[in-house]
Order: structure tokens, then sequence, then C-alpha cells
């Protein structure tokens, strides 16, 4: 069997990055606009600070304005709430994003709910989810699925008429993602399956009937060869820090899937990291960019 493609993802989120860059440029050229994105980030978890960190990065480089509110982890549920309608009310914020996940006392599903639908460019809002269930155009993607999508179509890795299968049923990515995969359009028009822990012993065989392979229930290696059809696609949402005492720092990233052994039976196969892990903050830059383009030119359409 010929060597596997290893689908760069951080050289096309790269590519991503660069269109909505000249895009936001032309953008605040003919509106005057800088599209503008509010961070909120609640509490001190080191990987959320990193998340953040390198989504403001992003934002720089795209040429977006952005700002990031930290909060104290033992802020009251009724001041985050109060931060949020603040943010939705304010005409100059396009895009409003708090990081998860949240100190236990504060509910985020409550919070997803209040995140205005218009400014949700993460794509979690009940709203943005309905309107892609029931095929709207007008919502948001979440961006780690959106990023599956737009990773395949721009790999030329063909998805119509294939049987795609999410082992994962996450709200943040194997729900959503199922539904992408069936939209009727030309990224998509795959046959859907969300497999889970419930498909039991049932799971290899579901799985070994993927024609694309989405491995998205955040256990490090558990997709093995042995569970993957000889030439199928697979792609790779986990990012699990495991220990490894060969490196200098005692751990490292692996995905769901068992990366060596699998690459030598499937046809093309993203990396962790490097694969999915770009894709999110280029498709939030690109959500980003939309919102303000929605809001502006809704605000300077005659009335
Ligand atoms: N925590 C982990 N991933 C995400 C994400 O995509 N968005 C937000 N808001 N929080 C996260």
């Amino acid at each position: 069997m010929p060597e596997a493609l290893i689908i760069d993802g951080k050289r096309i989120a790269s590519e991503i990055r660069d269109e909505v860059r000249i895009d936001a440029a032309e953008f605040l050229q003919r509106y005057g606009v800088r599209p503008r994105i509010m961070f909120v980030l609640v509490g001190n978890n080191p990987a959320s600070e990193v998340y953040v960190r390198n989504k403001g990065i992003a934002s720089e480089e795209a040429g977006f304005s952005h700002e990031t509110k930290v909060l104290p982890a033992n802020i009251e549920e009724s001041e985050l709430i109060d931060l949020i309608r603040s943010i939705n009310e304010d005409p100059l914020t396009h895009g409003l994003l708090v990081q998860f996940p949240l100190p236990k006392h504060i509910r985020e599903e409550r919070v997803i709910e209040l995140i205005s639908p218009d400014k949700d460019v993460d794509g979690f809002n009940p709203l943005n989810a309905g309107r892609l269930s029931i095929g709207l155009g007008n919502y948001f993607a979440p961006c780690t699925p959106a990023g599956v999508i737009e990773m395949l179509a721009r790999s030329g890795i063909a998805v119509s008429g294939k049987h795609a299968v999410i082992v994962g049923r996450s709200n943040l990515v194997g729900k959503p993602l199922a539904l992408l995969f069936a939209q009727k359009n030309s990224k998509a028009n795959a046959v859907a399956t969300i497999a889970h822990t419930g498909a039991g012993e049932k799971l290899g065989e579901i799985t070994r009937s993927a024609d694309i392979l989405v491995a998205a229930m955040g256990v490090p290696l558990a997709i093995t060869a042995d569970m993957v059809k000889p030439g199928a696609v697979v792609v790779d949402v986990g990012i699990n820090r495991v220990a490894d005492a060969t490196k200098k720092s005692g751990s490292r990233l692996v995905g769901d899937v068992d990366f060596d052994r699998v690459k030598l039976k499937a046809s093309a196969i993203t990396p962790v990291p490097g694969g999915v892990g770009p894709m999110t903050i280029a498709m939030l830059l690109k959500n980003t960019l939309t919102a303000a383009i929605r809001q502006v030119t809704r605000v300077a359409e005659p009335a």
C-alpha cells in the first residue's frame, strides 16, 4: 500500500488565516470597521490561558481588534452574566468567546444560552446549533468540526457519497460534525454515523465501515489499526497529554488515534499536533470576520 498522505493542518490553517487577513483589510477599507473579538477567561486554568493567548495572537495577525477580560475563578455567575450582556450590547464588538471549562459553580449551559447568537463565533448557542440542524444558512458552525470539513475540502478529499463515521457524540465536535457531513453541499453530502461507547463490542465493526473515520472521543490512542478499513481517511480530533519519561517535560501530546500504526493502513491521516488543532483557530477567525460583516452590513442597510 502506498504511504498515507499526512494532512498538514498547520499549512492549511495558515492559508485560511492569510485569506481572512486579506478579507479583513478589504472590509476595513470599505466600511472603516476592524472586526473585533472579546475573549473572556475565568480563573487560571493553564491550558485555557494558552488557548486564549494563541487566539489573541491569531486575531492580531488577522488585523482584528481584540481584548481579553480575565476574571477571578471565584467570580459570581451573575457578574459574568452582566459582563456577557454588556458585550452583547456593544456595537463595536462583533465576536464573543467565553473560554471553557468554567469553574464548577458557573453553569456553562446558561453562559452558552446568553451569548448573542450574532456574536457566538464558537457556534455553541442553541439557536446556532438549531439553525445548523434544520439547514438554515445563517448559523455559526463550531470551529473544530467546521475545520475538519474545510481541511478535507482543501486536501482534495472527496466526501460526497462516502461513509463518514465520527466516534464521539459531544456537542462541541461529534454532533455538529455529523450534521455538517450530512449537509447537501459541495464540501459534504456524506452518509454520517455517530458512533460512541454505547456501540460496545460493535464499535470496531462500525469504524471498519468508514471511508472517513473521525476520532473525537478524547481517549488517547483508542483508534487502533484493526479498527480502520484499508485506504480510509483518518481524522484525529483528540489532544491528550500523556506521561513520557523520555521527554524533558515528562509528557507529550497524542491524539485519539494510534498514528504510527494507523498511518500504514490509511490513505490519508491527520497528525497530532499539527492536524485539526490549528484549523480550530483559523475557523474562529473566519467566523469572527463573518460576524463583523453580518453586523456591519445589516446596520448599513436602509431600514
Ligand atoms: N475550550 C476548549 N475548546 C474550546 C473552544 O473551542 N471554545 C471555547 N470557548 N472553549 C473551549
